[in-house]
C-alpha cells in the first residue's frame, strides 16, 4: 500500500495510509475513549502525518566535522517553519510538530463555528513576525464544512504568506472540495476522508467534537 495517496478528484489532498494510523484512528473514533487517551492519540497520529506533510521542506548543504573527518551534509534550509494551530482543537496537534522541528515557531488563529450558520467566527490571530518566506503548517483535526480552514488560509495569504500546508486528521468530501476550490495551491494532508457531513455540519462517521473531546468540555 503506498503511504500517501492523492485522490484523482482532489490532486492536492493526500490521505496518509499506514497501519498504525488506521489503528489509532479507530481508537480515536470510539466514543468510549477518554480524554487523556484521546489527547495522546491525536498527538501520535499527528506525528505520523507530520512526517509526510513535511516532505517538501528544503535542505541545504552545511559543513560539519564528524569525529573522524569534515563532511558536507544536508540540514533544513528554513530552520524556522511555523506551526499554526486553529484554536482550540489544533492545539492538540502542535506539540507533535514541535517534537519533529523543535526550532519551529508557533502562530495561533482563534476560530469557532457559529452553531446555527456554521460560519467561522474569528477571535484571535497572532503569527510570528518576519516569517514571510517560512513554510507554514496549519493544524486542525477536523475539516468539516471547510469554512474554518479556508478562513485561516485566507488570513495567512492576506499577510503575504504562501507556503501553506494544511494538516488535519479527519476530512469530509464537502470540506476538501471547498478548500481545494478556494485554495488550489494548498496541499492538504489527512488521516482519513470520511463519508459526508450531517445536517449539523458534523463529519460522519467522524469522531465527534474534537475540541470537546480533547479538553473534556462536554
Ligand atoms: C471545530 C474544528 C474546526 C472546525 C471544523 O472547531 O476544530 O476548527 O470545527 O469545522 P468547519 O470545517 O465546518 O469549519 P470548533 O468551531 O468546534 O471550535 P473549537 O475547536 O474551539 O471546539
Ligand atoms: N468540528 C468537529 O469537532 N467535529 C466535526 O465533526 C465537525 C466540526
Amino acid at each position: 500500500m503506498p503511504l500517501v495517496t492523492p485522490l484523482p478528484q482532489f490532486p492536492l489532498f493526500y490521505c496518509v495510509k499506514h497501519p498504525l494510523i488506521a489503528h489509532k484512528l479507530s481508537l480515536l473514533r470510539n466514543k468510549e475513549t477518554p480524554a487523556k487517551i484521546f489527547r495522546e492519540l491525536v498527538a501520535e497520529i499527528t506525528l505520523l502525518i507530520a512526517y509526510e506533510a513535511t516532505q517538501d521542506l528544503t535542505l541545504k548543504e552545511v559543513s560539519i566535522e564528524t569525529p573522524l573527518e569534515p563532511l558536507s551534509t544536508p540540514m533544513l534550509k528554513d530552520k524556522y517553519p511555523v506551526i499554526v494551530p486553529i484554536l482550540r482543537a489544533g492545539l492538540g496537534m502542535t506539540e507533535s510538530f514541535l517534537q519533529l522541528i523543535p526550532e519551529a515557531r508557533v502562530g495561533h488563529i482563534g476560530l469557532y463555528r457559529d452553531e446555527k450558520t456554521l460560519e467561522p467566527q474569528q477571535y484571535y490571530f497572532k503569527i510570528p513576525q518576519n516569517s514571510e518566506g517560512s513554510a507554514y503548517f496549519i493544524c486542525d483535526p477536523m475539516l468539516a464544512t471547510g469554512g474554518s480552514t479556508a478562513r485561516a488560509i485566507q488570513l495567512l495569504k492576506d499577510r503575504g504568506l504562501h507556503r501553506l500546508t494544511l494538516v488535519c486528521l479527519v476530512a469530509s468530501p464537502e470540506g476538501v472540495k471547498i478548500v481545494a476550490s478556494m485554495h488550489p495551491d494548498v496541499k492538504i494532508y489527512a488521516a482519513a476522508l470520511d463519508r459526508q457531513l450531517n445536517e449539523h455540519g458534523y463529519i460522519l462517521p467522524g469522531l465527534g467534537d474534537a475540541g470537546d473531546r480533547l479538553f473534556g468540555t462536554k
